[in-house]
């Protein structure tokens, strides 16, 4: 059988699983989504949002891209936040990173790629700002998981930059802004740092009236 047929068979063997479990399952999710989180993560493949947090459809609204940035210009993810933080009025947003990301690893080297480069320069910039920690450091792997971990801290003060987040904040004391790395090798997420309405940031990047 190819994937792609084994994948359309799975999907029924799901829903009819689901339908066993809780007869209502589908209809209550049809009329409305109310999920406490939203999940900005990686689009690697071995880092599923909801299978790694164990929450099921309507838990968690996902955003995912290479290396889970947050980038000021990107209007797909800004456009999510607003959403996330305006109509669905999350609690959490999760910016969740993990070790050995191919697009962390990808931006300490040198190696032309196409389109990517634009969006790896934005991790770039992370390591410049951190050059000295992270050179310090030994083999490649090292330090790729080390500007991992910064380049979550750096994304989760990119979203507290946002008129977003500071306009909920201030209006709604939510949500609270959090940075996890995910482990491959044991499925585990360690938390690494939070934001919420007490936190102070650059002054430059603070609205007066956001
Ligand atoms: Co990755």
């Amino acid at each position: 059988m190819k994937s792609i047929e084994r994948i359309l068979l799975e999907n029924k063997a799901w829903s009819k699983e689901k339908l066993m479990d809780d007869a209502d399952f589908f209809k209550r999710l049809e009329k409305i989504q109310k999920p406490d989180f939203l999940w900005i993560g990686c689009s690697d493949s071995r880092v599923p949002a909801n299978e790694v947090t164990n929450t099921d459809p309507g838990e968690m609204f996902v955003h995912r891209n290479i290396a889970n940035m947050v980038v000021h210009t990107d209007l797909n993810l800004l456009s999510v936040l607003q959403y996330a933080v305006e109509v669905l009025e999350v609690k959490h947003v999760i910016v969740c990173g993990h070790y050995g990301c191919g697009g962390v690893r990808a931006a300490l080297g040198n190696q032309s790629l196409g389109i990517i480069n634009k969006w790896l320069r934005n991790i770039k910039d992370v390591y410049h700002n951190h050059r000295d920690e992270v050179d310090a450091l030994g083999d490649i792997d090292i330090k790729t998981n080390r500007l991992v971990e910064l380049n979550v801290m750096e994304q989760v003060t990119n979203l507290a930059k946002t008129s977003i987040i500071q306009h909920a904040w201030k209006h709604h004391n939510r949500p609270t802004l959090h940075g996890w790395v995910y482990s491959l090798s044991d499925g585990i997420l360690k938390e690494l740092y939070s934001m919420d309405e007490s936190s102070g940031i650059d002054p430059i990047y603070q609205y007066d009236n956001p």
